[in-house]
């Protein structure tokens, strides 16, 4: 899978850094080419000598060569690769990722690159436990960067605990699986709701719900990294897509969602509805601002929407799947089970606001997988872009 493949190798200041040769020669022995950014801490642990003979490519470290002032381009650098992985990434590169401090030529080239990026920490027990690490942790999954969790043993400082950069083997092949799993879905089309929608009162009013569209947008970059053709209602949310592969169309109402979504589903393969649907709307829609009556009430007259699920779900083919989720606050897999049933899902993923972290806005979610065979599956907390997977990864089981 690595074969022809172009990888950026970022080495950053560890003692770690001598695995890096191992990487290296992995990588070559497979087939790919690798290019070596090394930040100026990395070459007091290993020399750049060693890495260009191994990889047969100079190493890259300052934006210009001192000798006959060659420009290093970290735009060109980040355009030509088809993955990055910083092994080892210590503590300081670890923030200035999080947070975009581009003083180095790493850091520049990890801002310009836009394929997947995989990161390797090593650093003392201590500072990889320490909430700040952590939380810039958080921070670059929330991106969609990769993290190779390290392992725990013997570190340099000589105590023993978590913060040991994982063996080469290990990371070589968590490359590999992720080439493997970029095709699981190609040649797949894939539609996908997401976001809120915003039922409409009058010209500065709407009826609407807390959802961020976190969750589906995670989706959608997911589906696309396995290889879709991914299309993303979005209700109305401020985020972006990212990946080539997705489609995005904007809608703000219900009924608009509905539109779109029975228009294109009968060419997809799949489609995924993570999308906080209102189910009522106002009958009435003012044309013009609705002014404060003199005696302080007014009432609002809800009809309801349409179903997009459920509409889906009567539309299915054999060959076509329909995942759905459910937002519950109470009797959580009971109601999800008869969602499942009603809207004729081929899955549902529960999702309960009384479990901290899940549900709407957070990073996070902890979900539930449960299918029509009855099986049903619990996660922990996770980032919303590792949940992303482990709902991709039930959907391509029931899809290749
Ligand atoms: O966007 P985030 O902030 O990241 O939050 C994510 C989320 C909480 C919105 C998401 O994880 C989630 O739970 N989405 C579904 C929310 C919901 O509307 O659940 P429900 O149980 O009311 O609906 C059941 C299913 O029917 C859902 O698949 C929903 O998309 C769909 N539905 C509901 C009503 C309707 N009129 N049309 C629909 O398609």
């Amino acid at each position: 899978m690595l074969k022809d493949k172009n990888i950026i190798l970022g080495i950053t200041g560890s003692i770690a850094a001598y695995k890096a040769a191992y990487i290296i020669r992995a990588l070559v022995k497979k087939g790919a080419k690798v290019q070596v950014v090394i930040t100026p801490a990395g070459k007091e642990f290993i020399t750049p000598l060693t890495l260009s003979t191994l990889s047969r490519n100079p190493v890259i470290s300052e934006f210009f060569s001192n000798r006959d002032g060659t420009w290093n381009s970290h735009v060109d650098l980040g355009l030509w690769s088809d993955a990055m992985l910083i092994a080892p990434a210590t503590a300081a590169t670890i923030g200035k990722m999080a947070n975009g401090i581009a003083d180095n030529m790493l850091i520049t080239t990890y801002l310009s690159c836009k394929a997947p990026v995989f990161v390797a920490p090593a650093m003392d027990l201590d500072m990889f436990a320490h909430p700040t690490t952590q939380e810039n942790l958080d921070r670059l999954r929330s991106f969609g960067n990769h993290i190779i969790e390290p392992s725990e043993g013997e570190l340099a400082s000589h105590l023993i605990g978590k913060g040991r950069m994982e063996e080469p083997d290990v990371i070589i092949q968590r490359l590999e699986d992720f080439f493997v799993g970029q095709q699981e879905l190609s040649k797949k089309k894939v539609l996908i709701t997401a976001g809120p929608t915003y039922e409409k009162i009058d010209p500065v009013r709407f009826i609407g719900n807390y959802s961020s569209g976190k969750m589906g947008f995670a989706l959608a970059e997911v589906c696309a990294q396995k290889g879709a053709e991914v299309t993303l209602i979005a209700g109305p949310v401020s985020l972006s897509v990212h990946h080539p592969n997705i489609r995005r169309i904007d809608v703000e109402s219900a009924e608009e969602m509905y539109q779109q979504a029975v228009k294109l589903f009968p060419e997809t393969d799949a489609a995924i509805l993570c999308a906080a649907v209102a189910d009522y709307r106002p009958q009435e829609q003012a044309e013009e601002k609705i002014k404060r009556e003199a005696t302080g009430e007014i009432a609002l007259h809800l009809v309801p929407n349409k179903d997009i699920a459920a509409a889906l779900g009567k539309m299915k083919k054999k060959n076509q799947i329909v995942a759905g989720f459910a937002l519950e606050t109470q009797d959580a897999v009971a109601h999800a089970q008869e969602k499942l049933q009603r809207k004729n899902f081929d899955f549902i993923v529960l999702n309960t606001l009384t479990d901290e972290g899940a549900g709407f806005k957070h990073d996070t979610n902890k979900v539930t997988i449960i299918d029509k065979q009855g099986i049903i599956k619990d996660y922990p907390l996770k980032q919303k872009q590792t949940v992303a997977l482990d709902i991709v990864n039930k959907l391509t089981e029931l899809l290749v």
